[in-house]
């Protein structure tokens, strides 16, 4: 910040340092990731996006063109050391620094009876929800560092301060390890400069949800739960871009460590 911390905020300043920074949002060719990147594009931020699906990297790189060379994306898993390393440098390099990653990636299973849930299915859902920020977070820091500071922010779940109605035991384990390692690097990185923040969404409409409630021939629940939260509906993909976007900016400049539910009140009840 240009401004004295007494002095009232400068917009300009805030905004501009919105506009000019450099993102990667790992899992972010579909869904919220993809929605935070859009929010960040329209912005004039520059994003990198990463995702495990080529396949998806393909749309979104389609979907994207119009942003020229603001944005980039590539194929890689961040449970993965050298994928992670290659995805934060793809991103540093083509920008020229990294400033913030939202880590946005996960896998799901439908729930089934915790007594059956094999080991690696465990493994493969705490690895990509869990392990993944973690290993991204390794491999992005130092280029964060480099850049003077940034902010990291993880899309956690409600499922991790409660637990699902729809997924299992290792989705619940894996959003509640996310908050404790949110803490923790909140806490050693602050001194240079590093924010690290969570956002715990409820049921998010949109693909994923509606693909997991067909599975599970719940369709109607989805319904349901809106009627559960005192603000009356469910969850948008633009609701959780928007606290994404202010844990990115200085507007949270003294935010860290902190859960942030987006779950229309859903925890009064
Ligand atoms: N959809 C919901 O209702 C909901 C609710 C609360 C929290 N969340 C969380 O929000 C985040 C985004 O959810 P979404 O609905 O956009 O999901 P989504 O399935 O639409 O998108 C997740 C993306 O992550 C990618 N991915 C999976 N494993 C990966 C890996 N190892 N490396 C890189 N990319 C990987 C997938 O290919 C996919 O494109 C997830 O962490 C999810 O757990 C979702």
């Amino acid at each position: 910040m240009s401004t004295s911390l007494h002095e009232s905020l400068d917009w300009k300043v805030i905004g501009d340092n919105l506009s000019e920074s450099i993102t990667l949002v790992v899992g972010g060719a579909r869904g919220t990731g993809r929605t935070i990147a859009e929010n960040l594009l329209k912005m004039g931020a520059r994003v990198a996006v990463s995702d495990l699906s080529a396949e998806r990297i393909e749309a979104v790189s389609t979907e994207f063109e119009c942003y020229g060379p603001r944005f980039t994306a590539i194929v890689g898993d961040a449970t993965d050391s050298t994928d992670a390393r290659r995805v934060a440098a793809h991103a540093a390099d083509t920008f020229t620094a990294l400033h913030n990653v939202v880590y946005s990636a996960g896998a799901y299973r439908a729930q089934r009876p915790t007594l059956e849930v094999s080991s690696d299915e465990w493994d493969l859902i705490v690895d990509s929800n869990l392990k993944g920020a973690f290993v991204t977070y390794q491999a992005s820091l130092p280029h964060i560092i480099a850049a003077g500071g940034g902010a990291l922010v993880s899309i956690s779940s409600l499922a991790g301060r409660t637990s699902s109605p729809f997924l299992g035991c290792h989705y619940s384990a894996a959003k509640a390890g996310i908050l404790g390692l949110t803490r923790h690097l909140a806490k050693e990185f602050g001194g240079q400069n590093v924010r690290a923040n969570s956002i715990c969404p409820g049921g998010i409409v949109g693909t994923r949800m509606t693909d997991l409630l067909t599975e599970l021939h719940r369709e109607q629940d989805l319904a349901d739960l809106a009627t559960q939260t005192p603000l009356g509906r469910n969850v948008y993909e633009q609701d959780v871009a928007a606290v994404t976007l202010f844990l990115l900016s200085d507007l949270s400049r003294f935010v860290t460590g902190a859960t942030i539910d987006v779950n229309g009140g859903i925890l009064t009840i």
